[in-house]
């Protein structure tokens, strides 16, 4: 800018130089746009994957969950006298085992293959009962008597060993 002086000389006047704050304004608040729209995106994702795993484990679910056992000592033959039976958690299956009147011995997974539910023996009628509807099971075989279940229980081996009820599966590696 020029200036006329008192003395009819001309001054040059400089102007400061002008700052642009609007463009550094602007680039702060890009720059926190785009970190809040990551922070977003980032908060969506574990969200996301937060619900999902419940979804994915319900359609893909995980190929067993079961504990499995080689072999359980359920006690001594003393403590089961014939007629009796004991229900038992084998590994993590629910499992039954009945020493019969006749002093057979026996052991089956206790889950019913109708719904699941676990079965009982029932002594005053010799059989192996679900109460849930009424499937009803021998319990020598483990097969089907009456009621809706579709196929009859899985075996587990019962045998005597040193005095005591030895609980094993019905094959190494079986389902129990
Ligand atoms: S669940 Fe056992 S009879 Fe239905």
């Amino acid at each position: 800018m020029m200036m006329m002086m008192a003395t009819g000389q001309e001054e040059k006047i400089e102007t400061p130089p002008t700052f642009d704050y609007s463009a550094e304004t602007a680039g702060e608040t890009m720059s926190r746009r785009l970190f809040m729209g990551g922070m977003i995106g980032v908060f969506g994702a574990v969200m996301a994957a937060v619900a999902a795993g419940p979804l994915l484990s319900y359609l893909w679910p995980p190929k067993s969950t079961a504990i499995k056992i080689d072999k359980l000592v359920l006690g001594k033959v003393a403590e089961f006298p014939a007629g009796t039976s004991k229900n038992f958690k084998f590994g993590s299956i629910p499992a039954l085992f009945i020493h019969s009147p006749d002093g057979s011995m026996h052991a089956f997974n206790a889950t019913c293959s109708h719904l699941g539910c676990t079965v009982q023996y029932q002594q005053a009628k010799n059989n192996i009962y679900c109460a849930c509807h009424g499937g009803t099971y021998d319990p020598a075989t483990g097969n089907v008597v009456a009621g809706p279940p579709p196929e009859g229980l899985h075996k587990l081996l019962a045998s005597v060993e040193a005095g005591e009820i030895v609980i094993r599966p019905e094959k190494a590696g079986a389902k129990a």
